[in-house]
């Protein structure tokens, strides 16, 4: 960007400092959020975490110390169904807001052009329009038979369209990374005694109380 910069007097180093905080901003705090979640999700499903770590012992039999390769976390089928139901439950942006370009008809209404209109992907993904049960956590919904029938817009934690995440499959990859680090040094427990998550919106999903999971050395 700085090179461009100085090619193209109109990109300014404010057009270049927007897009320093938009990767910033949509890259990190995003990650950390989803990995915190997951965590405490895996924690309290002792029966996803055994299948998670069997998968890794499966993946990491031939040198159980070794740093796990690309091709490593693209195995990780299991952890990556884990991760998507936690991405579902526990929806990392659970907003976004939109400026119509049209009118657009809804419910009876128009929805003038110019509006700006607010979607609720937590909504969405948390409802049981688009998810039977939506409160159990179950990775087996990312399988393949069951997701083959999935509406494309019933799950949505990149968002969709022209304007979704340009960094998901980086994002999939650092969450793999990470979380499968973690579960192959430690069990993960569940907080004692019971902890019920606050959940609130701030601009990224946050827990207002805090997120407590328990390690146990492996
Ligand atoms: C689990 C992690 C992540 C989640 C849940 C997430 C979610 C999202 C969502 C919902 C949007 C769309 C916002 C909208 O439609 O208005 C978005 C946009 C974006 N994300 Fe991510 N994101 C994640 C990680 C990342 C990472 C790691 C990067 C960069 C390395 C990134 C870069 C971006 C950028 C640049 C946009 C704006 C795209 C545009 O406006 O055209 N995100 N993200």
């Amino acid at each position: 960007m700085l090179e461009y910069s100085t090619k193209d007097p109109s990109f300014t180093e404010e057009h270049i400092r927007e897009e320093v905080d938009t990767f910033m901003f949509e890259g990190h705090d995003t990650t950390a959020t989803s990995i915190t979640f997951a965590l405490q999700a895996i924690a309290r499903h002792p029966e996803v975490q055994r299948k998670i770590y069997e998968e890794l012992q499966t993946i990491f039999a031939d040198d159980p110390k070794r740093k796990a390769t690309h091709r490593d976390l693209q195995a990780m089928k299991y952890l990556e169904m884990a991760i998507k139901e936690s991405l579902r439950i526990y929806t990392t942006v659970p907003m976004i807001g939109r400026t119509l370009e049209e009118d657009i008809q809804w419910n009876g209404m128009t929805l003038p052009k110019g509006l700006m209109i607010n979607l609720f992907l937590y909504c969405v993904q948390n409802s049981d329009v688009s998810n039977k049960d939506p409160e159990v956590f179950d990775p087996e919904r990312f399988n393949a038979e069951n997701s083959k029938d999935r509406h494309p817009y019933a799950y949505v934690p990149f968002s969709a369209g022209a304007r979704n995440c340009i960094g998901q499959k980086f994002a999939m990859l650092e969450m793999k990374s990470t979380i499968s680090n973690v579960l192959r040094n430690f069990e993960l427990l569940p907080p004692v005694p019971d902890h019920k998550m606050i959940l609130k919106n701030d601009a990224v999903l946050k827990s207002d109380n805090g997120v407590f999971i328990g390690l146990r050395s492996r």
